[in-house]
C-alpha cells in the first residue's frame, strides 16, 4: 500500500502540504458515515491516546476522544493540571514522558506557544498540537476547511473574511496558511490593535497569496463567502483596559448578514460576538463546523497512530 500521510506529528498547518490536507479531508469523507452513526470501527483497537489539556476546551477535547472511541480506542489524560503533578510541581518534559510511557499518541493544549513542538523533540510516539497558545490549531484548521468544502464542494477561489483577534488568534493563524494553500482570497479584518501578525503576512506574500486588511467589515461584507468570526480573547491580553476597549468591536447579527450570499463559521467559544438570532438561520454553520471536528480527528489519529505502529 502506498503511504500517502506521512507525517509523525501534528504540530503546526506549515508541516502539511496540500497533498496532505486533501488526504485528510478525503478520509474524513469516508468516515464520517460512522461519525454520524452508532457504527464502529476497530481500526485503533487497543490503542490509547494520552490526553493532556493544560487549558480551558470542549470541542477538541470531546472530539478527539469521542473520534478515539470512534475508531475502536481507548483515552486517558487530564483536563487542567490541577488534578495531575504538575501541580506538585512536575515539569511538562517529565509529565510527557510518562504520557508517552502510557499511551501510543499525545494530545496536547497549553498556553505557551512551542509546548507540543518542545514535546515531540522529546518523545517518541506521536504528538498532536490542540492549540498552543497564541500559536497554531492545526486539526481546527483541518475542520475548517472540511466544513467549507462540505458546503462549496472547493476551496480554491473563495473569499473569506477572517474577523476579530487575528493577533492572539490561533484558529486563524493556522487558517491564513491552509486558505493560502488553497489559492482563496482572504480578507483580514480586525482592530488595529488586533492585526494578523507580520510574521503571517510576510510569508503569504511570499506564496503571492491574495489578502487584503481592514478594520470595517461592512467594506467586504457584499464580496464574501465565508465569515469567519473569531472571540475577542480576554485571557491572551496582557492588559485588561486594552481588552476592554476592543470587546464587542464586531457583533453579527442576522441584520448584518441577511440577504447576504455567505456562510458563518466560528471555531467556538463565542462569548457575544455572533448573535443567537443567526442560530436558526440558514448562515449558521458554526455547530455543524464543531460536529466535523469528529470525522476529521478521527481521520488524523487513524493515521498518524498506523503510521507509528
Ligand atoms: N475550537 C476550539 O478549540 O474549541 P475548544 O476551546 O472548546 O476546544
Amino acid at each position: 500500500m502506498i503511504k500517502i500521510f506521512n507525517l509523525n506529528d501534528v504540530i503546526s498547518i506549515k508541516d502539511f502540504q496540500k497533498k496532505d490536507i486533501e488526504f485528510i479531508l478525503n478520509e474524513a469523507e469516508n468516515l464520517e458515515k460512522i461519525a454520524k452513526s452508532q457504527e464502529f470501527s476497530d481500526e485503533l483497537a487497543g490503542k490509547i491516546l494520552g490526553m493532556m489539556f493544560f487549558e480551558p476546551s470542549t470541542r477538541t477535547r470531546l472530539s478527539f476522544e469521542t473520534s478515539m472511541k470512534k475508531l475502536g480506542g481507548n483515552c486517558v489524560g487530564f483536563a487542567g493540571s490541577s488534578a495531575s503533578s504538575v501541580s506538585k510541581g512536575e515539569s511538562l518534559a517529565d509529565t510527557s514522558k510518562m504520557f508517552e510511557a502510557y499511551s501510543d499518541a499525545l494530545i496536547i493544549r497549553h498556553s505557551l506557544e512551542g509546548a507540543a513542538k518542545f514535546i515531540s523533540d522529546i518523545v517518541d510516539v506521536p504528538v498532536i498540537n490542540a492549540g498552543d497558545g497564541a500559536g497554531q490549531h492545526p486539526t481546527q484548521t483541518l475542520l475548517d476547511l472540511y466544513t467549507i468544502k462540505r458546503q462549496f464542494d472547493k476551496i480554491k477561489g473563495l473569499n473569506v473574511a477572517l474577523v476579530g483577534d487575528l493577533k492572539y488568534g490561533r484558529t486563524v493563524h493556522s487558517l491564513a496558511y491552509a486558505l493560502g494553500m488553497f489559492d482563496a482570497q482572504m480578507n483580514f479584518v480586525s482592530p488595529d490593535e488586533l492585526k494578523m501578525p507580520k510574521e503571517t503576512l510576510h510569508d503569504l506574500k511570499k506564496n503571492n497569496v491574495k489578502f487584503h486588511e481592514t478594520n470595517n467589515l461592512k467594506n467586504v461584507i457584499d464580496e464574501i463567502d465565508v465569515l469567519y468570526v473569531t472571540r475577542i480573547q480576554k485571557e491572551r491580553f496582557p492588559d485588561e483596559e486594552e481588552y476592554s476597549k476592543i470587546k464587542g468591536a464586531y457583533l453579527i447579527n442576522h441584520d448584518l448578514v441577511k440577504g447576504k450570499d455567505l456562510i458563518v463559521m466560528h471555531p467556538l467559544p463565542r462569548v457575544d460576538e455572533i448573535s443567537t438570532d443567526v442560530d436558526n438561520t440558514k448562515y449558521n454553520k458554526y455547530f455543524e463546523q464543531a460536529f466535523y471536528g469528529v470525522p476529521v480527528r478521527m481521520a488524523i489519529l487513524k493515521n498518524i497512530i498506523k503510521n507509528k505502529f
